[in-house]
């Protein structure tokens, strides 16, 4: 049954630097929401907190139009099919695959949500994780944009979230040497010993830098979700023919001065790339990808964590955690019930 009143974060105001406590405005509202036609009516149960998040805050061209001032902020999520209009298939009580936003409600069309068929071995909450947007992510960037090839020396930054612990543990599949780096001794700990990283630097170590160069000398690939400081030393630790993927830059989402690169005539010297890219390109290609990570799923070869902050109300302070390093793998919030409820 529909409440009386329902809940949602809308972004108040464009944050300079970081994000703070007048980002984002939390409404409690009449409910008021009905399906038109080829409509849904969804109650939200899990929002995904994506990095990529801090630049749709930014009123600049990008590869999507920025959040307007007074618009729930938008979100992936897991939601629930409430209601149904005219022309739908989708019937109340189906899960699907969704961007609600913050909101506790929202009506949307019904060809913008994904019913979900959960393969074996899988749950529904994977579907914001490895057979998601950010297992896509990790899948077409290292494939398709780093050529990953056996015998490759691989780092990849941001290792322990959610999108480079994926990277991370399909290079190992593909037989390259994986060289990971994260935040903090538990983050390596876990990388080693869990997911079978070959070697982890904390990046936030006084040696960092000497370290690698003792122990890693130079490179063929690398996988950056962070930019800044730590991709242009990597651009002194490249191999000949070395490819850079630059996934993600999120040093820098929260200054209005990128760090620049002094170190990028490396490119010529080393007969390098450099190549950005965005996941929406290989949307054709998600079905073939998904079934690929299911079966790495179901055998075990492929491991995922989640982070859950408990609570609608608490989405600013997790994005927030993406950018100081609180994360430890797919960080995500639960809005509403446990009918998606993770396997921690
Ligand atoms: N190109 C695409 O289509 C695409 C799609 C999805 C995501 N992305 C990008 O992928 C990257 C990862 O996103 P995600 O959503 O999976 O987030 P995530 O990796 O789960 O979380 C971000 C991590 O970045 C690290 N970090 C934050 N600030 C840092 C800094 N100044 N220096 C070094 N590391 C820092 C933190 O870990 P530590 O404790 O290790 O610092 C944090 O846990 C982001 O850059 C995102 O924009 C790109």
């Amino acid at each position: 049954m529909a409440p009386a009143h329902y809940t949602r974060l809308v972004l108040q105001e464009r944050p300079k630097g970081d994000i703070d406590a007048n980002t984002f405005r939390r409404e409690t509202i009449p409910f008021d929401l009905k399906p038109g036609s080829c409509q849904v009516l969804v109650r939200t149960e899990y929002v995904s907190i994506d990095a990529a998040m801090r630049s749709w805050l930014r009123d600049v061209r990008s590869y999507i139009p920025p959040v307007q001032i007074g618009d729930v902020m938008r979100a992936d999520g897991l939601a629930t099919v409430i209601e149904a209009g005219v022309d739908c298939k989708l019937k109340p009580g189906d899960i699907v695959r969704c961007t609600p936003g913050w909101a506790e409600y929202a009506v949307l069309d019904e060809k913008t949500c994904q019913a979900l068929k959960v393969p074996p071995g899988a749950e529904p909450l994977d579907f914001l994780g490895p057979l998601g947007i950010t297992g896509m992510t990790a899948y077409f960037g290292l494939h398709d944009v780093g050529k990953i090839k056996p015998g490759d020396t691989l780092v990849v930054s941001g290792a322990a979230g959610a999108t480079g612990s994926l990277v991370c543990q399909l290079a190992k599949i593909h037989g390259a040497k994986v060289v990971a780096i994260a935040g903090s001794e538990d983050k390596c700990k876990w990388l080693t010993d869990e997911l079978g990283v070959d070697v982890a630097f904390n990046y936030k170590s006084r040696t960092f830098y000497s370290d690698f160069k003792k122990r890693i000398g130079y490179i063929d690939l690398f996988f950056d979700n962070v930019g800044g400081s730590l991709l242009n030393f990597m651009l002194t630790r490249l191999n000949k023919g070395a490819r850079i993927v630059l996934c993600g830059a999120i040093s820098d989402y929260n200054s209005d001065k990128p760090t620049g690169l002094s170190a990028y005539s490396n490119l010529i010297s080393q007969r390098a790339s450099l190549q950005g890219f965005i996941v929406f390109d290989y949307a054709s290609r998600y079905r073939e990808a998904r079934q690929e990570m299911a079966e790495w799923l179901a055998s075990g070869k492929l491991k995922r964590r989640f982070q859950v902050v408990e609570g609608l109300e608490n989405a600013p302070k997790a994005l927030l955690m993406l950018y100081s390093g609180g994360n430890t793998g797919k960080l995500v919030v639960r809005v509403s019930s446990p009918r998606t409820q993770a396997k921690l």
